[in-house]
């Protein structure tokens, strides 16, 4: 069937017009044409270029339009943000925390696309926040992520868990519960200063964290940290957790502005916690809101290291990708993000993917 694809109406990249060409032949697109706003191309069933291609508004076949689910997520996102013509970066649950040199989720999800639209499986050795994981996720590969930092890892499983459960509305009924009790907590300690006694978390953590804080921030804190348990925390909980975590920078006396661990310069009042705190929440909600039901089973991103062979181990059979980014950020002069590499592992061995890192 004749067919053409519409770039999405906001200003792409030239890599990301090159992408979208290469997306349209790795998902069985022929004859590929550029034409005014978009490309033309002939595709057995078109419907799949909507469902899977990145950057594309619509795909029109016989004055059809059939509108691309990836466009139809990020402008979903939009409406919350006011204003639709930009690619939105931070749709469902990519938002949930800043994490330095995260990459595109745009990004990632062509590189699949292109490298091996036909995957079972994806592993991302320096996962960080999960943005290669979660893109697998969607397009229903089996994921898996690793990173040294238990930070990074905890945020990209938090997302992940919150992409593939099941229910929602409950989950976001439980979390908006949670959420007055810990705002509740957050006020109260700042406005008494009392420390509170976090059971799970060790003295001398406790003894370093305070250097961090103003007092009545710490109070606020910890009274909010006593409310979490410890271990076997639910979903709620942990994106309780995830919101707290993701206000710190705005609320501690790290310079906001220096990626190094260098102190304010200037004298601190630390902002209202609970106003931030739920803030947050709402934020979470919305991108919940937004989420695609996914069943799918989920992905674990755990704590480790890259050069672990056994993350390749519990994938199962099938094509597998293996993304990654570099280990560290490495600021551009037009970007802070990092690049992103993609292969399709070739070997069927598990036991030798341990040795990739070394060529
Ligand atoms: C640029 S970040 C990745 C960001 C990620 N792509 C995202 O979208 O959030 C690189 C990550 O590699 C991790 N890392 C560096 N060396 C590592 C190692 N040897 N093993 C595991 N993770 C490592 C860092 O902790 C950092 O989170």
């Amino acid at each position: 069937m004749n067919a053409t694809a519409r770039l999405a109406d906001y200003r792409h990249f030239e890599y990301e017009r090159t992408l979208a060409k290469m997306e349209l032949k790795a998902l069985g697109a022929a004859q590929v044409r550029e034409v005014a706003g978009g490309y033309s191309f002939v595709h057995s069933n078109p419907l799949h270029i909507a469902t899977r291609a990145t950057y594309f508004a619509d795909v029109m076949v016989d004055g059809e339009v059939i509108p691309a689910a990836q466009r139809h997520i990020e402008l979903e996102h939009l409406k919350s943000r006011g204003g639709s013509r930009r690619q939105a970066t931070r749709f469902g649950v990519h938002g949930f925390h800043e994490y330095k040199g995260k990459f595109n989720p745009q990004l990632a999800r062509a590189l699949i696309n292109i490298v091996d639209a036909s995957a079972q499986a994806l592993v991302d050795p320096f996962a960080g926040s999960g943005t290669a994981v979660l893109e697998a996720q969607r397009l229903g590969l089996a994921a898996s992520g690793r990173d040294r930092s238990p930070i990074a890892a905890f945020i990209a499983d938090v997302k992940t868990e919150a992409l593939t459960f099941g229910d929602h509305q409950a989950l976001m009924k439980r979390l908006a519960a949670f959420s007055v009790q810990v705002g509740d907590a957050l006020k109260r300690g700042q406005d008494t200063e009392e420390l509170a006694v976090v059971p799970w978390l060790h003295t001398s953590s406790q003894v370093y964290l305070s250097q961090w804080f103003t007092t009545n921030a710490f109070g606020g804190l910890t009274a909010a940290l006593a409310l979490h348990r410890g271990s076997s925390r639910p979903l709620h909980e942990r994106l309780s957790l995830l919101a707290i975590s993701s206000i710190l920078r705005g609320a501690s006396l790290q310079d906001p502005q220096d990626l190094r661990v260098r102190r304010r310069k200037d004298a601190f009042v630390a902002p209202p916690l609970r106003d931030l705190y739920l803030e947050r929440i709402d934020r979470f909600m919305i991108g919940l809101g937004e989420l695609e039901p996914l069943g799918a089973a989920r992905a674990r991103v755990t704590v480790g290291s890259a050069h672990d062979g056994d993350l390749f181990q519990n994938l199962g059979g099938g094509r597998r990708l293996i993304v990654r980014s570099l280990p560290m950020p490495q600021p551009s002069p037009t970007s802070t993000r990092t690049g992103c590499l993609c292969w399709r592992l070739v070997s069927p061995h598990p036991s030798n993917y341990g040795r990739w890192k070394s060529r």
